[in-house]
């Protein structure tokens, strides 16, 4: 994270510099080179670099950046130009980077062009308003995705063989999540708004199949009206998917006791997230959201619930959706020990619990999502 903040560091002095002087100005070179010295260093370690405002914060990767002055500096001047989302990638050329810090300077006159380069893009991103995605290119191999009516039966399958690796010490793999969640994302990607990708949402089947196959698609529409695209997004389904893994390990006549749990029983439950994210570490292609995900996912906005946080943690911004996500889809679905709640009253339920339970801002995303059929952003794919 300390090389993304030198980049930022460094990209914001060269915007500083490029709204005072001219691009071609030896100072501002330099400075863009640096910018550009910075920024190739934080490649080296991963694929692409994705940066996103939220509120007022910046998340890189999912994690918030701790506040700085450059990091304000620089929100800001993505606030200003109504930049939510930015995506640069390995191969990213100096030019690249020059025509982004001239847009953030705001060169060219006030209608300067926001567009996206070859390597990187921008996504206009509003949690309170319409967004648009601009990002083109596709989440791995959306050609393997399965149709929708296949997934059930698919999916049934993959939760039964994760079932029997756990009970047999295994390890499963991974690409049955994957395909199911690719078929999720390729749907998504065929309606116009994420309130009516809600309609994939299941009844009551198998309660923790049914209950994971909800999260992951609660957590796309959530991710999808924010702007999130492309391997991102996939991760947030697949952490969704994953996120109550740990529950295998639970006895079935706990989980399914209609009555009153006694404090050990409940003990048992409160373990899973932890023998969840455990049991993920060790299982190949899981992605590491998954597994902070799955430990985090009970953990409260204002710092309560399980398992208990050193001070100073930060929650990821996946596992504050997931939660809003569980903890929907628990109270509107039938469970053994109590008849399902009315939609209305969850929702009424989840604004009450905004800045205590949930994240504010990304309550008040879902909530939209819930009741205006047009909430959030245009999804790539839906304009073709
Ligand atoms: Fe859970
Ligand atoms: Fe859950």
């Amino acid at each position: 994270m300390n090389h993304v903040r030198n980049f930022i560091r460094h990209l914001v002095s060269a915007v500083s510099g490029s709204s005072l002087y001219s691009p071609e100005h030896l100072q501002v070179v330099r400075l863009t080179q640096d910018a550009f010295a910075n920024l190739q260093r934080v490649l080296e370690e991963k694929e692409d670099l994705e940066l996103m405002v939220l509120d007022d914060e910046l998340i890189c990767d999912t994690v918030p950046i701790e506040g700085s002055m450059y990091l304000d500096r620089f929100i800001r001047m993505l606030s200003e130009k109504g930049i939510g989302h930015v995506r640069i990638g390995r191969q990213v050329e100096f030019p690249e980077l020059q025509s982004l810090i001239r847009v953030l300077a705001g060169q060219g006159g006030s209608g300067a062009e926001i567009s996206s380069s070859e390597h990187i893009r921008i996504g206009k991103v509003e949690i309170h308003a319409s967004s648009t995605d601009e990002y083109g290119d596709a989440p791995n191999d959306p050609a393997d995705a399965l149709e929708l009516w296949e997934v059930p039966d698919y999916e049934r399958e993959v939760f039964v063989k994760l079932r029997e690796c756990i009970q047999g010490n295994r390890k499963p793999s991974m690409p049955g999540i994957n395909r199911v969640v690719r078929s999720f994302i390729r749907a998504f990607s065929r309606v116009s708004s994420p309130h009516r990708a809600l309609s994939l949402l299941r009844a009551l089947d198998e309660y923790t199949f049914t209950h994971s196959t909800n999260v992951c698609i609660l957590n796309l529409a959530q991710a999808t009206a924010m702007g999130v695209d492309g391997p991102s997004l996939h991760e947030i389904g697949v952490a969704g998917m994953l996120h109550d893994i740990g529950k295998l390990f639970v006895p079935e006549d706990i989980l399914s006791k209609p009555g009153q749990l006694s404090d050990a029983e409940r003990d048992i439950i409160k373990r899973h997230p932890v023998q969840g994210a455990h049991y993920l570490l060790d299982v190949p292609g899981v992605p590491k959201l998954a597994v902070v995900c799955a430990y985090e996912h009970h953990m409260k906005f204002d710092g309560t619930g399980y398992p208990a946080r050193r001070e100073g943690w930060r929650q990821n911004l996946c596992s504050h959706m997931t939660t809003i996500s569980d903890c929907f889809d628990a109270l509107r679905t039938t469970r053994v020990y109590r008849g399902a709640v009315d939609g209305a009253v969850v929702a009424e339920m989840i604004a009450e619990k905004a800045g205590t339970d949930f994240h504010p801002v990304l309550a008040r995303n879902f909530l939209r999502i819930l009741f205006d059929p047009h909430a959030g952003g245009t999804l790539r794919g839906s304009e073709s």
